[in-house]
């Protein structure tokens, strides 16, 4: 599919755009009237919770940019340092502040640096490692926006039928729009690395092997408990009732860009599995508490 060449300067000027478009959201902008704190919270106080957590874990993403990317460029700086992390960092605090208001445990974000993260840092004083560590990050990065923009759009879409329109117009449609920003500076910056032909062969094989074995849906960090929440998050917003069509959502950037030799592969099998995984692990849980009681 052709497309039109990704330069540095359009990157850059992305990232300057989104600096003046959208300043961090301040904590007093917001209107916290909830009319029923009960049923916002039955319906999408865990899918909140969730939420709240993995914007509130950016400062660990950044340390591990930092720790994948030890030559990082000056715009991928400029927009970590000056858009990315002070805008997420403010959809956390407000997020978490709105699930204390609906009367649920404040977030506890997970902010260690995983060992397998440290591992591949170590290997990235290599360049040629770094350059894979990079398109992989980016990767992450389009995956994982794309999976906030479509949950705040579902979030949004229920909170406007429960009628909460001060939650609604405050916090979620000022987060929302600043969501598709960041899913385009990682999609651009993948897209460039690939259309440049930053990879050789070897590498981008390398990339796939790593990426198959490696992902993780938002937030889930790998560990058996974020997973099984991430699948009541699916199943609270309707993700399971079309489990491939979401990830032909979340997949589309990598099936163009890593797998583009594969005929005919709607998406990578990596994220329809991680998905059933989490929604199964969820299920479990359910059972396992119901047995309990
Ligand atoms: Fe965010
Ligand atoms: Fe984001």
């Amino acid at each position: 599919m052709p497309r039109k060449n990704i330069s540095h300067e359009k990157i850059a000027e992305h990232v300057q755009r989104l600096g003046e478009l959208y300043p961090p959201i301040a904590l007093d902008s917001v209107d916290r009237t909830i009319k029923r704190p009960d049923l916002v919270a039955a319906r999408f106080g865990h899918v909140i919770d969730y939420l709240a957590r993995v914007e509130l874990e950016v400062d660990r993403n950044v340390l591990e940019l930092l720790v994948l990317l030890p030559d990082v460029d000056d715009t991928n700086k400029i927009f970590y340092s000056d858009v990315w992390q002070p805008q997420e960092i403010q959809h956390g605090l407000i997020l978490d502040r709105l699930q204390q208001d609906l009367g649920r445990q404040p977030a506890a974000p997970y902010l260690d640096v995983s060992f397998k993260i440290k591992i591949l840092g170590a290997l990235a004083s290599l360049k040629p490692i770094q350059e894979v560590a990079k398109l992989l990050y980016f990767l992450t990065g389009a995956s994982t926006e794309r999976q906030a923009v479509l949950a705040y759009n579902q979030i949004n879409t229920g909170l406007k039928e429960l009628g909460e329109t001060a939650i609604s117009q405050t916090i979620i449609t000022p987060i929302k729009q600043q969501e598709p920003g960041h899913f385009a500076f990682y999609q651009m910056s993948a897209t460039a690395m690939i259309q440049d032909k930053v990879l050789k062969p070897w590498q981008l094989f390398f990339a796939r092997v790593i990426r198959e074995r490696s992902y993780n849906l938002v937030g889930t960090n790998a560990m058996p408990e974020y997973k099984a929440d991430m699948g009541g998050v699916a199943v609270d917003l309707g993700i399971d009732q079309d489990l491939a069509g979401y990830a032909r959502e979340i997949g589309r950037v990598e099936s163009r860009l890593l797998w583009a030799d594969r005929q005919g592969m709607e998406f990578p099998p990596y994220i329809l599995e991680a998905l059933r995984e989490s929604v199964q692990m969820y299920q479990e849980r359910l059972q396992r508490g119901l047995a309990l009681s």
